[in-house]
């Protein structure tokens, strides 16, 4: 049932174009968004005045994603919660805040206090899940089904990528029903959101070029990621899979942060990943952080580098390069983060490990 792979995990990761077509299948009919069980009123989207994003894992990292897009496009301040925090805090809310609880499972205990939390203060709660019927989407006012399929990989691979298109739905609903972007605006970005299947299936035929990668890197005492922007979240999520899967210390950084405190961990021989914005969508980020590479190198760190294809300023400053396809600034995260999976998977593999049942860890977290 593997479908011929080592593992469900890679499995997964190559069901992802299949993820986001079945997501947004359906979900722009007659020149509109239309979400799926929405029992919040047009009216009560257009009063939205504030929305937090309150997930575990890396349901919270599909939420930082969609922080850009949803500020973006909405102009609404978006707040992006861990679940477990939010909980037992005092968060300002009331009945024009729009809580989106994000769970692949829809069982996730905290997630779940945090919904029931939210609705306590009349805060409308909208669901995105992949899962029909869960404890979640019950008891939420609106969801939005992720159509990923079942995952049976403890690792999220395919779900998180269903999870930032079905939240940058929301977005789009939100900003039609705001009326932040005229209606042809809002078909542009969901024909780039459709887009992105094709793209994701492209950036899977790096996988076997990433697998070399990560048998090279097994033997590493800790891997860094940094990226910017989009990539930021990208760069938490790319961490979070090895440490999971590979047992290794990982950390996620912000790139603009080194100075302030990652850089002293840099030393010879120490992998850090970075994921590139584009060069010409996001040319100062990109010189910025062509400028972080640069000193990361200086200090001996082997640079593993996830860049749009044809990024030839990046091309000096990368010991591996991996190439992505040219996607908007903000769909980036949607081919970024492949090459990441793909290449904690197999340092996993490699050490010896199980990719789809990772030690101590269960696929859904009912308990606190
Ligand atoms: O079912 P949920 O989306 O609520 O699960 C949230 C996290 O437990 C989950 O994303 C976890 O972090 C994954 N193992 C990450 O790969």
């Amino acid at each position: 049932e593997k479908g011929g792979h080592e593992y469900f995990m890679l499995k997964e990761i190559e069901e992802q174009p299949d993820a986001l077509a079945n997501t947004l299948r359906g979900h722009f009919e007659a020149g509109k968004i239309v979400l799926d069980e929405q029992r919040i009123s047009e009216q009560d989207l257009r009063d939205v005045d504030k929305v937090f994003v309150v997930a575990c894992g890396s349901a919270y990292h599909s939420g930082l994603v969609a922080k850009y897009a949803i500020e973006h496009w909405c102009r609404l301040p978006v707040e992006v919660e861990l679940a477990s925090e939010f909980r037992y805090r005092d968060p300002v809310l009331d009945r024009d805040t729009l809580v989106v609880a994000v769970s692949q499972s829809g069982e996730t205990a905290d997630t779940l206090e945090a919904v029931r939390h939210a609705r306590a203060q009349k805060a409308r709660v909208l669901a995105v899940c992949n899962t029909n019927g869960a404890q979640i989407p019950r008891e939420s006012d609106a969801v939005l089904y992720t159509h990923a399929g079942p995952e049976i990989g403890v690792a999220s691979t395919k779900a998180f990528l269903a999870q930032i298109a079905a939240n940058y739905l929301v977005g789009l609903a939100l900003a039609q029903a705001r009326g932040t972007k005229y209606p042809d605006e809002v078909a542009r970005e969901f024909a780039e959101l459709e887009a992105m299947p094709a793209a994701v299936h492209k950036v899977l035929s790096t996988v076997d070029q990433v697998r070399d990668m990560g048998r090279k890197l097994a033997d590493s005492k800790a891997v860094l990621f940094l990226g910017r922007h989009v990539g930021f979240p990208v760069a938490l999520e790319g961490a979070l899979k090895l440490k999971e899967l590979a047992y290794m210390h990982a950390e996620g950084f912000a790139a603009g942060e080194l100075k302030h405190g990652p850089i002293a961990l840099i030393e010879e021989g120490l992998p850090v990943v970075v994921v590139m914005p584009s060069p010409k969508g996001r040319a100062m980020l990109h010189a910025k952080l062509v400028s972080n590479i640069s000193e990361i190198q200086a200090r001996g760190a082997r640079t593993i580098v996830i860049a749009e294809e044809g990024d030839d300023r990046v091309r000096p400053f990368a010991d591996e390069l991996v190439e992505i396809p040219a996607v908007p600034t903000l769909l980036q995260p949607l081919v970024s983060t492949v090459p990441l999976q793909v290449l904690a998977a197999e340092i996993a593999r490699t050490r010896g490990y199980d990719v789809d049942k990772p030690r101590n860890l269960a696929k859904s977290v009912t308990v606190e």
